[in-house]
Parts: C-alpha cells; sequence; structure tokens
C-alpha cells in the first residue's frame, strides 16, 4: 500500500509564520510537522510514499530527503498551484496506480497510529474510508451528516454544521476516488474540494465507511492550533538529559536538554524541551515550551510557547507566554532613555502589550 501526503497549500492562516517557511516544516517539539506524517506512515508498515508539493518544493525536499531516515521510498510530485485537495489526489494518479492507499493531509497530527483505519477500510469492503473527530469548531472543516451509523452527506466548511464531527486529514480509498475526483467542479472558492469528492461517492453508491478518533488529532491549522499541538506531543515525550545543568539550576517533570545545551542557574518545569546548542541562563522555562537549536534565553521568562531556532530573548523583564517567535527572532530589553517599546516587526505580525 501507498500513502500520498500533501505538503503544498499556502498556509495563510499562520502568516506571518509562513512568508518565509513551508507550514509543514514549522517545529512542533522540535521537530517539523511534516515528520510526524512519515512516521505514522512509516509505523503502518507503508514503505513508498507521495509528496505532493507547491511548484517549487525544495525546502520539503531539502528537508525529507529520499525518504530513507523513516525507511520510506518518496517521490515528489509538485502541484502547479493549490487547486485543492481532490486536485491533488487527481495528479497523483500515476503515482498511486490501481491499488487502494492512503491519503494523509500533512498538516495533520495524530496520536495512535492508522493501523486500525487501515484493517477497517479492508473489513468494511469500502471504496473510501474516512476518520472523524469531535471538535468544537466543525465549521472549519468537512463535516459529514451521519444517519444511524452511516455517512449520508458531506458538506465542505459548512455555516451550519450537521454534526459534531470533523473529517480529519487521514482517508483511504481505493481507486473509485480518481472517477470522483475527474467528475466534480471547482467550489466557490476555486478549489477542487476533497468533501466535493466523498459526496460524489455518497451519491453515486460507493461505500464510504468511517472510523471515530479517539484520542488526540490536530490539523494544525492556526496558530493556535500549534501550540496545543506542541503541549500534547510534549506531554508524550521521555525527559532526558543529554546537556549540561548547572548545580544551581533546577529540572522539574519531563524535560529534555538536548546535546550542547547549557542550562546555569535556571528553572525549568516540564514538560519542555531545549534544543541543541541552546544557553538559557537565570531564566524561567515554564510548561509546554519548546525551544529551538542555538537558542539563548538570559534573564527572562518564557512558558506555553514555541520559540525556533536561533531566537534571542534577553532581560525581558515580563513573562512571555502563549507566543510563537519564528527563526532568527529577537526580543530584547530596551537600553537607555526614553523608556519606550521599539519594534522591527515584518508583515501580518502580531504582538500583545501588557
Ligand atoms: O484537516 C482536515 C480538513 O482538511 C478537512 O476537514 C477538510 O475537509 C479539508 O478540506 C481540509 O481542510 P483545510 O482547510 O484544513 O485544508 P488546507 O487548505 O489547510 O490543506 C490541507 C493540506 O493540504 C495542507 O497540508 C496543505 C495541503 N494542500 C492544500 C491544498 C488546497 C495542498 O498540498 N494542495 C492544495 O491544493
Amino acid at each position: 500500500m501507498k500513502a500520498l501526503i500533501t505538503s503544498g497549500g499556502r498556509g495563510t492562516r499562520l502568516r506571518p509564520l509562513t512568508h518565509t517557511q513551508n507550514k509543514h516544516l514549522i517545529p512542533i517539539a522540535n521537530k517539523p510537522i511534516l515528520f510526524y506524517a512519515l512516521e505514522t506512515v512509516a509505523e503502518a508498515g507503508i514503505k513508498e510514499v507521495g509528496i505532493v508539493t507547491n511548484q517549487e518544493g525544495r525546502e520539503v525536499r531539502e528537508a525529507v530527503g529520499d525518504g530513507s531516515a523513516w525507511g520510506l521510498r518518496v517521490t515528489y510530485i509538485p502541484q502547479e498551484a493549490p487547486l485543492g485537495l481532490a486536485h491533488v489526489v487527481k495528479i497523483s494518479r500515476d503515482f498511486v496506480g490501481d491499488e487502494p492507499f492512503v491519503f494523509y493531509l500533512g498538516d495533520n497530527m495524530v496520536v495512535g497510529g492508522i493501523r486500525r483505519f487501515i484493517k477497517a477500510f479492508f473489513q468494511e469492503k469500502s471504496n473510501c474510508h474516512l476518520t472523524l473527530a469531535r471538535v468544537k469548531d466543525p465549521e472549519r472543516f468537512g463535516v459529514p451528516e451521519i444517519r444511524g451509523k452511516q455517512i449520508v452527506r458531506i458538506e465542505e466548511k459548512p455555516a451550519v454544521p450537521k454534526s459534531e464531527f470533523a473529517v480529519a486529514g487521514i482517508y483511504i480509498y481505493d481507486s473509485s476516488i480518481f472517477e470522483a475526483v475527474e467528475n466534480i467542479r471547482p467550489s466557490d472558492r476555486g478549489e477542487l474540494e476533497i468533501s466535493d469528492a466523498h459526496q460524489y461517492l455518497i451519491e453515486h453508491g460507493y461505500k464510504v465507511t468511517y472510523s471515530e478518533i479517539t484520542g488526540w488529532w490536530k490539523d494544525t491549522g492556526k496558530p493556535i492550533d500549534l501550540l496545543e499541538a506542541n503541549r500534547l506531543v510534549l506531554e508524550n515525550q521521555k525527559g532526558r538529559v543529554d546537556g549540561f545543568v548547572d548545580h544551581r539550576s533546577h529540572l522539574a517533570g519531563n524535560v529534555v536538554i538536548e546535546k550542547g545545551a547549557k542550562i546555569v542557574n535556571s528553572h525549568i518545569r516540564g514538560p519542555a524541551i531545549i534544543g541543541r546548542r541552546t544557553v538559557v541562563e537565570n531564566s524561567y522555562i515554564g510548561p509546554f515550551t519548546s525551544i529551538g537549536d542555538d537558542c539563548v534565553v538570559r534573564n527572562s521568562e518564557v512558558e506555553f510557547s514555541i520559540v525556533m531556532n536561533k531566537c534571542q530573548i534577553l532581560d525581558v523583564g515580563i513573562r512571555i507566554e502563549s507566543s510563537i517567535l519564528g527563526f532568527d527572532v529577537q526580543v530584547v530589553h530596551a537600553e537607555g532613555m526614553p523608556r519606550t517599546h521599539r519594534f522591527m516587526i515584518g508583515d501580518q505580525s502580531r504582538v500583545e502589550i501588557a
């Protein structure tokens, strides 16, 4: 069985982070989101993966390479423009061939693996097996209408959702999906919608079944989703200390200190991860925080945040919380008079000041 994984799209809801990097490479617990998808399909016993990239796709190719790090063989499939998820399936026909396959949205994260969904697909002799997750905001997703145990309709981002479920971005199909994607039309937002392809299958008598995801699942579409995913992954990590921690520092709970990191006179309350060669000095790092590689945190406090590689947080007098700092960002104390806030902030950033 092959898997098809997405890594294209625009990532508009994650700007400004996605102005300079592909959203699938944003780190969660210091590892790119896309790597979790690769781990999940490899764990399910899949060996051959097609990654759909945007036209250029350089960053993703550089990060993933030939896939051998996961025991996978990776083929890259460039998409000329983000024309929709059904379009992604359409252009992947040659790669997929006629066998059943897993379609996995590369910005989705799931705990507990996908084996049981694949098993259900085969046991129920489905043409299309969907995964559903109970959510508070179904209007952000594809939403099924369910009668008895049957999906009778699927709508993409409906104003009035017909259930409290989201269709999660993990789908298992046989080749009937190719008939569906050939026969639907672009939606009002100009995309070939995967929900319309599912609706086509339902209307044309194909067997569309589902499993409920009972553990956690996240679509990392919005900034708060990143912080939540980070929290959930960190909660499940095992603590280890491969770096240096001086005798005045205190680590509590499950904390990872990577090789080359240096913790000096600081308090780190897990779950948290401190990346390679990062220095934390006279500081407090609170729960659910990832600090990337080559950062410096000095005389400052950070909690429930994602700090990417090469950031500097120096002498900041107030705790930084619920924040996402991109690569090479500096948050520093303003020296001298007048005592003002001074900003150098890129497009579409957001700053909240107490
Ligand atoms: O996460 C689950 C949801 O994913 C489903 O409930 C929806 O039915 C489905 O349409 C999709 O909605 P999103 O609005 O979250 O899709 P998004 O545009 O974020 O794209 C999902 C992934 O596919 C992401 O990895 C980017 C990639 N993508 C997207 C499009 C539209 C592509 O590679 N090419 C594309 O043309």
